[in-house]
């Protein structure tokens, strides 16, 4: 597979465990189950997909506004998650991290994130970020703050400022500004999310809801990604961010039908095989 082809850095909004629960006739507490099951599988997929790093939008600022039994819920899950996965996540090699302002969350969801952080923090494959009690514009904010006493007391000039240094005070770490981010269940908004470090990403919102967005959905977003051109701005076409993390493609990508893309892929639309 030409790999300038593949997205490196993936955001995902996993969005619709509620509407998928109570479609159902389940309680909203049961699409969040079934969510995080999901999330495990799809979080191995990205995984044996080779990308860089994988960033999930697991808990928001503005979800603390959830009633109580919800909230409680949603952190349970993700203590549960960090201690049942963390030794499935070391034998994938994956290393874990979250970014959000994690001082809010209960202390119990605290250690268990600062265990699993620790634990996998040796390993070299896939970067898995949780973004918990996570919203880009207090990210942003907090940035600017921290630049802003960094001026007064005299450490930081204000010419210094640049896109490059401002990005250095952002929680995500270098280089994994997402090439690709993908919303479920049919809402097509960011919802506060990675606002500066989307500046060139590609969007790919489905309708599918969370619970149900399969290994296969996940390749069809991928390869509909392939299709893309990304210009950053200029007139000639390329698939990377010229960046000194990224080298920009050897050649311009060329546009490749659907339906190679699924033999590359080996995939089927979830819609039905692609024509
Ligand atoms: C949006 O669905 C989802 C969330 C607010 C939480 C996402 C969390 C998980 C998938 C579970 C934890 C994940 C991991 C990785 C352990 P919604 O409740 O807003 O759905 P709705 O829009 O249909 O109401």
């Amino acid at each position: 597979m030409d790999q300038s082809l593949t997205p490196k850095n993936v955001a995902i909004i996993m969005d619709g465990n509620g509407r998928w629960a109570v479609k159902r006739g389940y309680p909203r507490s049961f699409g969040h189950i079934k969510g995080t099951r999901n999330a495990k599988k799809i979080i191995q997929a990205c995984s044996d997909l080779n990308l860089k790093t994988l960033t999930l939008y697991a808990f928001s600022s503005e979800n603390w506004l959830r009633p109580k039994d919800e909230v409680d819920l949603l952190m349970k899950i993700l203590q549960r998650y960090l201690k049942r996965e963390t030794n499935n996540l070391i034998k994938l090699n994956i290393r874990f991290s979250c970014i959000g302002d994690l001082s809010q969350l209960p202390k119990d969801v605290l250690k268990a994130i600062d265990q699993s952080s620790q634990k996998t923090q040796h390993c070299t494959g896939m970067h898995l970020i949780f973004a918990l009690s996570y919203g880009s514009q207090n990210e942003i904010t907090q940035a600017c703050r921290q630049i802003a006493e960094q001026i007064a007391e005299r450490q930081l000039l204000p010419h210094q400022i640049t896109p490059q240094l401002f990005e250095s005070y952002l929680m995500t770490p270098a280089g994994c500004a997402p090439d690709l981010v993908i919303r479920t269940s049919g809402e097509k908004r960011l919802s506060n999310f990675l606002l500066w470090q989307c500046a060139y990403s590609e969007f790919y919102f489905t309708d599918t809801l969370w619970p149900d967005f399969k290994e296969t959905d996940l390749k069809f977003a991928f390869a509909d990604y392939s299709l893309r051109q990304r210009r950053y701005g200029k007139l000639s076409s390329g698939n990377s961010m010229p960046s000194k993390d990224i080298a920009a493609p050897s050649k311009p990508i060329s546009v490749t039908s659907m339906t190679s893309l699924t033999n590359t892929y080996s995939l089927v639309s979830p819609q039905g095989p692609v024509t």
